[in-house]
């Protein structure tokens, strides 16, 4: 493996484009149904990659906003201490919300970030994640649109880091010892 450290590749360029647009079809029809303004809020900065990708793959007008929480330092296993380290920059009171996170672990994080947007009244809340790790649940997170569903790994690439290391792999690998 030309990057050290990866040790096995989980999931390969091919399959998270095919992946990514299935994700993307979804979300296209689920809105043109709906209708409305739609806002896809990316939790920084796993979910940066992930989201650059998908938003090509909806075919339906969109903005983006940002938020960063952080739950980890520099770990691999999440502190339970979920701070909002960067707010967004619009409101999501009257619009359909999608939030697109990169992994949803033990749902620590997502279940906060929910609870929190639910507060500001957007006019629909739903979730998009690229991986999912349901061995590891510890909090109910409501999954609208999933990627993949993985074993309990710690992976990185494709935006998901190690110390904020290997975000820039273009596939998700598992790290070796
Ligand atoms: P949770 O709060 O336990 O659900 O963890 C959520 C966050 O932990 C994700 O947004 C990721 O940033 C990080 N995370 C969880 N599992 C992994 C992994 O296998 N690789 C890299 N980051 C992970
Ligand atoms: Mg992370």
């Amino acid at each position: 493996m030309p990057d050290t450290g990866v040790t096995k590749i989980l999931i390969r360029e091919e399959e998270i484009a095919k992946i990514v647009a299935g994700l993307g079809e979804e979300i296209t029809q689920h809105y043109r149904e709906s209708g409305g303004e739609l806002m896809v809020v990316g939790l920084l900065r796993g979910s940066v990659v992930f989201m650059a990708d998908l938003i090509r793959k909806i075919h339906y007008p969109l903005v983006l906003d940002f938020m960063a929480v952080s739950s980890y330092g520099d770990g691999t296993v999440s502190s339970g201490d979920v701070k909002i380290v960067m707010d967004l920059d619009e409101s999501v009171e009257g619009k359909h919300v999608l939030l697109v996170e990169d992994i949803i672990d033990t749902g620590t994080t997502f279940q906060k970030v929910i609870r929190m947007m639910k507060n500001r009244n957007p006019k629909s809340l739903k979730v998009c994640t690229f991986l999912n790790k349901p061995s590891r649940r510890k909090f109910d997170v409501p999954i609208d649109f999933c990627g993949k569903d993985i074993p309990d790994e710690f992976v990185c690439g494709y935006g998901l880091d190690f110390a904020q290391k290997y975000r820039n792999l273009p596939y998700v690998g598992v790290l070796g010892e």
